[in-house]
């Protein structure tokens, strides 16, 4: 997967990113709410790298892009991961860099191009309550509130074609994106008209 924003690039991990995933997982914020995927050491981001490449090619675990600024910085990741009766999206954006909507930016662009590559039309989003960054990314970025616990708030993101039919008209799906890979053209084609049809970003699968 290769995919161009206007100010980022979501990408495949190499092992040459070992030390800016390493660097990037050990922010405080990880560690509170994703302490499992936190790589302690260079070597364990290696290895991590390592298993999570495998899974590029037939999905049959998570798949994790690491997010680059268009300098070539590692900032972050955005993830589909399966979990029972389907697949969740997930997201880290550096503490030195958050707050940049950089996070809301990357989930905008990545949910077309893996739920096609998923082939899936709804996606969930499950993050603490106590996590407002990650929730108002999610809902920046079109998911719905299914469910709130004490401790735990579900959303669901749909595509255009199946939120059409749920949301009021002018749901928020959040920037329009551009897509030159034909592979991608159609879902986003869809979202480019649920969103009124604007700038577009570049895919490769
Ligand atoms: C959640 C995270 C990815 C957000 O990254 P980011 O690049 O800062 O996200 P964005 O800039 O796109 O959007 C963040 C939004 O949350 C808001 N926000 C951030 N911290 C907040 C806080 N403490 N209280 C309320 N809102 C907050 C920001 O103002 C922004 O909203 P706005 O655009 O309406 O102003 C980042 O903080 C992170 O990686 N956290 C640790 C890992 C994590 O929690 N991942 C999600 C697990 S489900």
């Amino acid at each position: 997967m290769y995919i161009e924003t206007d100010r980022l690039i979501i990408t495949q991990f190499t092992e040459a990113m070992a030390h800016s995933h390493h660097a990037n997982s050990l922010d405080a914020d990880n560690r509170e709410f994703l302490s499992d995927e936190v790589c302690e050491t260079v070597e364990a981001a290696r290895e991590k790298i390592a298993w999570l490449s495998g899974f590029y090619e037939n999905a049959d675990g998570p798949l994790v892009y690491p997010i680059l600024l268009k300098d070539g910085r590692h900032i972050g990741h955005v993830q589909a991961c399966p979990i029972q009766g389907g697949w969740e999206v997930g997201f880290h954006i550096a503490a030195a860099h958050t707050r940049k909507g950089y996070a809301a930016e990357a989930v905008r662009a990545f949910l077309p191009a893996v739920m096609r590559r998923l082939n899936i039309r709804r996606i969930a989003g499950i993050c603490r309550r106590d996590n407002p960054a990650s929730r108002r990314v999610l809902e920046k970025c079109g998911f719905v509130l299914e469910s709130k616990t004490r401790g735990t708030c579900r959303y669901s993101y749909f595509t255009p074609s199946v939120a059409a039919r749920h949301l009021p008209q002018g749901g928020d799906f959040g920037n329009p994106t551009k897509v030159t890979d034909t592979a991608s053209v159609a879902p986003l084609g869809e979202m480019a008209k649920a969103r009124g049809g604007e700038k577009q970003q570049r895919i490769r699968p």
